[in-house]
């Protein structure tokens, strides 16, 4: 977790206009997403294999909370963040 927060430092620092930044904030936010999301899948997994089924329901929710937060942030990134950051940079290679 400390590496991918240390990257999406690097990679907000590289994205100076709000277009840009806007899609690497969601882009980071989605690395933490999916890190959580195979922690929590493997646990659930290990406590079925346990024969844990109350955990593996309680692990099985937390799953289902970190993919429905991934969604809205693929959600948010198509509405219209990630086209306007790409035109923003393309922007900046025809003006340099
Ligand atoms: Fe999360």
């Amino acid at each position: 977790m400390a590496g991918i927060l240390s990257e999406a430092n690097a990679v907000m620092k590289e994205n100076d206009t709000h277009e840009t930044l806007d899609a690497a904030i969601i882009m980071a936010a989605q690395k933490v997403e999916h890190y959580e999301m195979a922690g929590y899948g493997s646990a659930a997994c290990w406590a079925d294999m346990l024969g844990r089924n109350d955990i593996k329901e309680l692990l099985g929710r937390t799953l289902e909370e970190e993919e429905t937060t991934d969604k809205k942030l693929n959600e948010l990134a198509k509405s219209g963040i990630n086209q306007r950051a790409a035109q923003r940079r393309s922007e900046e290679e025809f003006a340099a």
